[in-house]
């Protein structure tokens, strides 16, 4: 991810026109205009200021990843289930294509706080799940406790994650665009790989569509992922049997204001 593309995502996303970041900055607009066509750089003196006006921090400007607490870290350290208690609608999707006849064994990844995983436990699989962020796995351990069922949680970063067995169905909602996209292919061969006979991917990302504006809450490691294409999720499913992949635009107020996305949805069957 070059340093260009990532001060023209955040500029836009704060709705800022180059003139206007460049005055912010006492600069030109030519020299922004530069620095987002990658013909040059911004001056390190210049780094903490221009961070500081895009919101992010240096070394997400830069590029990596930042080490501090997560948006989500954040957000879960607050009072009550930041997504709800809902499930999501895809694990009724789960049920009707591999109903727990048996203990079906399902992988969670990004399980957040863990809402999917409490309730597809109790319904008779047998779930494993991994976050990244450590206040979302305890509000997981939690929840899962309140409702009687015994889940493995564990922290993990989806991004360097190796799986050590197979599972009839590996669910992630709300995560795959953290996967940097030089990492995607070997991320889901390895899934592919780790699914039993006849198991299911069920998976859903965040797609860029040149019409709907960046969202205004994207997060910093989302950004340094790099966008997904349109259709991207289903290219690496080629060769599985497809039960959904279906591209949905919706409305969204996280962070209290009204935005768009995109995203494709994908639920696919190893033959
Ligand atoms: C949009 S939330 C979705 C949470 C949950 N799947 C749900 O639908 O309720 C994204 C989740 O991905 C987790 N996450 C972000 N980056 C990750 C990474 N590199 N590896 C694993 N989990 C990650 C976040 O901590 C967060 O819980």
């Amino acid at each position: 991810m070059n340093i260009g593309k990532i001060i023209s995502d955040r500029r836009k996303a704060l709705g800022l026109t180059q003139q206007g970041l460049a005055e912010k900055l006492n600069i030109s607009f030519q020299a922004v205009s530069k620095w987002e066509n990658s013909t040059s750089y911004p001056d390190v003196i210049l780094l903490p200021k221009l961070a500081a006006i895009l919101n992010i921090s240096i070394d997400s400007l830069l590029g990596y990843p930042s080490q501090s607490l997560t948006y989500y870290d954040k957000r879960y350290n607050e009072e009550g289930y930041y997504w709800g208690l809902k499930p999501n609608n895809l694990c009724y999707e789960i049920m009707r294509i591999k109903p727990p006849i048996r203990p079906y064994k399902v992988l969670d990844i990004g399980c957040g706080e863990g809402k999917d995983a409490v309730f597809l436990a109790r319904n008779g699989y047998d779930v494993t799940a991994f976050d990244i962020s450590d206040p979302g796995l305890s509000k997981a351990r939690e929840l899962a406790d309140h409702c009687g069922v015994k889940i493995e949680f564990f922290k993990a970063d989806i991004r360097d994650f190796r799986i050590e067995t197979d599972y009839d169905v590996i669910f992630s909602s709300g995560v795959f665009h953290y996967i940097p996209n030089e990492l995607r292919e070997s991320v889901i061969d390895t899934l592919k790989e780790h699914t039993t006979a006849n198991g299911i991917n069920v998976i859903n990302v965040f797609v860029r569509k040149p019409f709907i504006p960046l969202p205004p809450d994207m997060e910093e490691s989302e950004i340094t992922a790099g966008d997904w294409k349109s259709g991207e999720l289903f290219t690496h499913y080629h060769d599985w049997l497809f039960h959904k992949n279906e591209e949905i635009v919706f409305d969204c107020n996280s962070s209290g204001m009204p935005h768009k996305h995109c995203m494709d949805v994908l639920i696919a069957e190893k033959f």
